[in-house]
């Protein structure tokens, strides 16, 4: 059976989303009470079973299978050429390694934007062929509709604002929501993706002053990626947090470890040893 750290405590006694001896999923209404306990809780993306197995087992509330499996995973330079048919097969991965955590499913790009019944269509796909708890959609006042009509089927919405990568082709990667006019829409698109049922929103590259004031206004989680310190939760994408990542990362990115260095070792010294003849020995053999 799956071994989570220890129990933590919140002040009230309840078990808390980060290492809560709970062994069911979370849900989106654990979240919410987490927001009301003022709690603070970490997500990571995964793109495989094996790697998120060992998120679960360490004790990662909620997994988002990102569409950023684009750029980490499948070898694009962005994430618009990424499928629906790629992210259920990858998302159904997630939920298969994962016992606990809360799995979350991009919906690509051309999934949703052409309106209500598309959205709900791929939403509904996300749930039924991988088992999905929640999905994932960029934009606030302009997803709208997309976002009402998948709420209402009783499937969980999480908005995206800020930088939203699909959009990088008239966007570009830079900081959002900077001077007076661009921090109001970013304040009025994440109150009205809580008003169409949104369970929480992700705020990407935006200024950490204007993402605290976004969370002390919303009633629902905020998810901080490159947005400062005070969001109700930190998100980051696996490969960065772990070091894989070839070449620079975002600065607002942090490695907890050298994993490409790592693999790289481990290969050269599996390749050493075949040339060397050090492998196979006596005991990796049959008789
Ligand atoms: O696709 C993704 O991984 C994301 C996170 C960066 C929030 O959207």
């Amino acid at each position: 059976m799956t071994q989570l750290p220890a129990a933590q405590k919140s002040s009230d006694g309840v078990k808390t989303l980060y290492g809560g001896t709970g062994t069911r999923r979370i849900t989106v209404r654990d979240l919410a009470a987490a927001k009301e306990r003022g709690e603070k809780w970490p997500m990571l993306t995964a793109y495989d079973a094996m790697t998120a197995s060992v998120f679960d087992e360490a004790g990662i509330p909620v997994i988002l299978v990102g569409d950023s499996m684009g750029n980490c995973h499948l070898g694009y330079d962005t994430t618009v050429p990424v499928t629906m048919d790629q992210m259920t097969m990858l998302a159904a991965a997630v939920v298969r390694g994962t016992s606990r955590a809360l799995v979350v499913g991009d919906l690509t790009f051309g999934s949703y934007q052409e309106g209500p019944v598309q959205a709900l269509r791929s939403a509904t796909r996300l749930v039924k062929e991988a088992g999905v708890g929640a999905v994932k959609l960029e934009g606030g006042e302009r997803s709208l509709p997309q976002t009402e009509a998948i709420v209402q089927a009783g499937i969980p919405v999480m908005a995206h604002l800020g930088l939203t990568p699909q959009s990088v082709n008239t966007m570009g990667y830079r900081v959002q929501g900077r001077g007076d006019e661009d921090a109001h829409r970013l304040v009025s698109d994440a109150k009205a993706a809580q008003n169409a049922g949104a369970f929480a929103v992700v705020l990407e590259m935006v200024p950490a002053e204007l993402a605290a004031e976004v969370t002390r206004s919303l009633q629902i989680p905020t998810i901080g990626i490159g947005a400062g310190p005070d969001t109700d939760a930190q998100v980051l994408v696996w490969t960065d947090m772990a070091g894989l990542t070839a070449g620079r990362t975002p600065r607002f990115t942090k490695q907890y470890a050298q994993l490409r260095q790592v693999l790289g070792d481990a290969a050269k010294a599996f390749a050493e040893d075949v040339v060397g003849g050090g492998f196979p020995l006596e005991e990796h053999s049959f008789h």
